[in-house]
């Protein structure tokens, strides 16, 4: 609806304000939807909503949901169709809340010391800023994706708490406060490894990723294979449902795991017979032994390479 449609309409007052706040939520509301998905990555609407309110309320985003359904891919998503820069922070078991601010390099000054070497009365020197640092001091808005908030220990997302709230950390070392000149958008992935504290939680905006649906699932693979037949999709789709549907499997296929099948099984340029009688390659799929040994013996699965590859395996084995 265009404003000047609407002047035309609206000839009184009344009309005219009712006109004009309508035009300011559309325009809100255009505003509102900044994330739309990007090229290499299919969001469903829900997650597309999701990714607005939080840029809207300015709030992290934690994302969680089955290893392989694209939380990490999100950030990097966001970023690209927001034409921002990607900061990733990878949380290890190590981590700590102050590496993401700045780590304050003390070896280097002790051995400038010995050695003569700078002015190590200039503490700033020998202050580096970690991801978190990185993103406050940025000229522009960006995109912090804190990867795998749950592997560190539990402190680290209490730890985190002011960071993300006040979007500024304290430097004793320098006197210093650094303070974020443009909100960056946050996004936190975790993968249930620890329940995060509640107060962390409060902070955030939470959104799962459901499992795709195969609707959904076909345009994620139409994204990475657009050159795909029809027929081969379909087929690959029914068997890796099929398989998802064993709750008896110990890790069940994910997304990332089907279309490394699917690149592989395109590669082998394996025929749609063969893929209709068995399931060739299925350590692109089944990761835990218990799993492959549960489909051969009771669901009668073949891989095919009992035939051909194993054997020539073993042959070779025998002969060492
Ligand atoms: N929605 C999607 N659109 C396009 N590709 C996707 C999507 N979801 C997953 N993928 C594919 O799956 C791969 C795995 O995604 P990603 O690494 O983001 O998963 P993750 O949820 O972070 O997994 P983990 O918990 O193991 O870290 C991606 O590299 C991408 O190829
Ligand atoms: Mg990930």
């Amino acid at each position: 609806m265009s404003l000047q449609w609407d002047a035309f309409l609206c000839q009184n007052g009344e009309f005219f304000t009712l006109a004009l706040h309508s035009y300011l939520i559309m325009s809100e509301t255009n505003n509102f939807n900044q994330f739309k998905g990007a090229k290499k990555y299919i969001a469903s609407p829900e997650l597309r909503a999701i990714v607005n309110v939080a840029i809207a309320l300015g709030r992290p985003l934690l994302v969680k949901g089955e290893p392989g359904t694209g939380k990490t891919l999100l950030a990097h998503a966001i970023a690209e169709d927001l034409n921002k820069r990607l900061i990733v922070w990878n949380v290890k078991s190590t981590t700590t809340a102050k590496d993401g601010c700045y780590i304050y390099d003390t070896v280097q000054r002790l051995n400038d010391a010995r050695f003569g070497e700078g002015e190590v009365s200039d503490i700033k020197r020998y202050i580096h800023l970690g991801k978190l640092g990185e993103a406050f001091v940025a000229e522009e808005q960006l995109v912090l994706l804190i990867d795998e908030v749950d592997k560190a220990d539990l402190e680290f997302p209490n730890d985190l708490l002011q960071e993300l709230d006040v979007m500024e950390f304290y430097i004793p070392e320098t006197k210093e406060t650094i303070k974020a000149k443009h909100r960056p958008i946050v996004v936190i992935t975790s993968n249930n490894e620890k329940e995060l504290p509640d107060a962390f939680l409060r902070r955030c905006i939470f959104h799962f990723i459901e499992f795709p649906t195969p609707e959904l699932m076909t345009d994620i693979v139409h994204v990475h294979f657009p050159h795909i037949k029809e027929r081969v999709l379909d087929l690959v789709l029914k068997k890796f449902y099929l398989l998802r549907k064993y709750d008896q499997l110990k890790k069940k296929p994910s997304t990332s795991e089907l279309l490394d099948w699917i690149g592989v099984l395109l590669k082998s340029g394996i025929s749609e017979k063969d893929l209709l009688d068995r399931m060739p390659f299925l350590g692109t799929l089944i990761k835990k032994e218990q799993d492959v040994d549960y489909l051969v013996k009771f669901k009668g699965y073949t891989t095919g390479l009992e035939k051909t590859g194993q054997k020539a395996q073993k042959a070779e084995m025998d002969q060492d």
